[in-house]
């Protein structure tokens, strides 16, 4: 089937569900089928088309996203019927992450507006801030102490948002290079009433924070590898890539923000940092640094902490470049 007679199907179909349906249950059960259907790839919030549908259906209609269940008998005004489908009928032709179409995301049931200036937010930074790692029995045991936080590559600002409101009385700087996402920062930092506890700056990296010093350091930098970069399904090409792109083997970024903090973090200060599936290539080019790698529900091995005196002062090992492979001689 040619795109151009998908469309046209997506169309009819679409049509008939304007027609047909009733119930939230209707277009509930008509997205997850349409989503099931079409080549969808999820991980912008939902993992897979039924929660997708869900979300799309509960957060279009302005309810709450976590109560399904309660709404699925009740009818929709024709209005609200036009409004859903063509949001599903959007999802399929578009393949825009759902929290670009709704211009609203959630961590830990937090809200966050989000449009394509800036990443979907989805760091396990605000997962470790929001369950376990803050508080009794946590390896910060006492929120009210930290006094300073720094959120590097800050985006549209949600960790330091979430950041500043686990931890009562720091004040929190946020830096990023692009202006767009900290247009789309201020927005969050206002809704949240935060303005006067986070402070967004734009800039590279520890360039511009002078000689200021943390308690704590969080970043969710840019670290995926150039090969996927270029292999994104739309999904996540509708992102900046900026907000992606980590060079050749995803930890650019990374590296420099291990080189970095140690003149910007106390001394009985941390760096926490996400780096995806990079666990691997950060142990080799730091063999000497003994990262503690922090796992959530949603994942493994792909956030570390690193207390103050562990921090790397050397320079990391760069990776080898890239040799031209010899043909070897044998079976083929
Ligand atoms: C993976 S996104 C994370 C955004 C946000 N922290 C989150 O978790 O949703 C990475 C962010 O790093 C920013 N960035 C890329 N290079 C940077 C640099 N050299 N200095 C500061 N920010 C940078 C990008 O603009 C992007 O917003």
């Amino acid at each position: 089937m040619t795109a151009a007679d998908r469309s046209a199907d997506l169309a009819a179909e679409a049509a008939a569900a304007r027609r047909d349906l009733r119930t939230l249950r209707d277009v509930f059960r008509w997205a997850a089928s349409r989503f099931g259907a079409a080549d969808l790839v999820f991980g912008h919030g939902a993992t897979n088309g039924l929660d997708e549908a869900a979300y799309i259906v509960l957060e279009g209609l302005n309810l709450p996203v976590d109560r399904l269940e309660i709404f699925l008998d009740a009818r929709l005004t024709p209005a609200e019927r036009d409004r859903l489908v063509g949001l599903v009928v959007a999802r399929i032709e578009t393949r825009k992450p759902a929290a670009y179409l709704l211009g609203r995301t959630y961590i830990q049931g937090v809200p966050f507006r989000v449009d394509a200036r800036t990443i979907v937010p989805r760091s396990f930074i605000g997962e470790l801030l929001m369950t376990g790692l803050v508080g009794e029995g946590g390896l910060i045991d006492d929120p009210g102490a930290i006094g300073r936080v720094l959120d590097l590559c800050t985006g549209g600002g949600s960790l330091a948002i979430l950041a500043a409101r686990v931890f009562p009385n720091a004040r929190v700087d946020a830096v990023d290079v692009s202006a767009d996402a900290l247009a789309v920062a201020r927005q969050n930092v206002e809704e949240h009433g935060l303005e006067d506890r986070v402070r967004l700056i734009e800039g590279d990296l520890f360039a511009p924070l002078g000689r200021a010093r943390y308690d704590l350091i969080i970043a969710n930098p840019p670290y995926v590898t150039a090969a996927a970069v270029a292999a994104f399904p739309p999904e996540y090409a509708a992102e900046p890539v900026l907000a992606h792109l980590g060079g050749q083997d995803g930890l650019d970024i990374v590296r420099r923000i291990l080189a970095g903090a140690i003149g910007y973090v106390e001394k009985d200060g941390a760096l926490i940092c996400e780096v995806g599936t990079g666990r691997a290539a950060l142990e080799q080019a730091f063999p000497q640094t003994p990262f503690l790698w922090l796992d959530t529900q949603e994942s493994e091995g792909e956030v570390f902490l690193l207390p103050a005196e562990a921090l790397p002062t050397a320079p990391p090992r760069r990776p080898a470049p890239e040799r031209p492979k010899r043909p070897r001689a044998g079976r083929a």
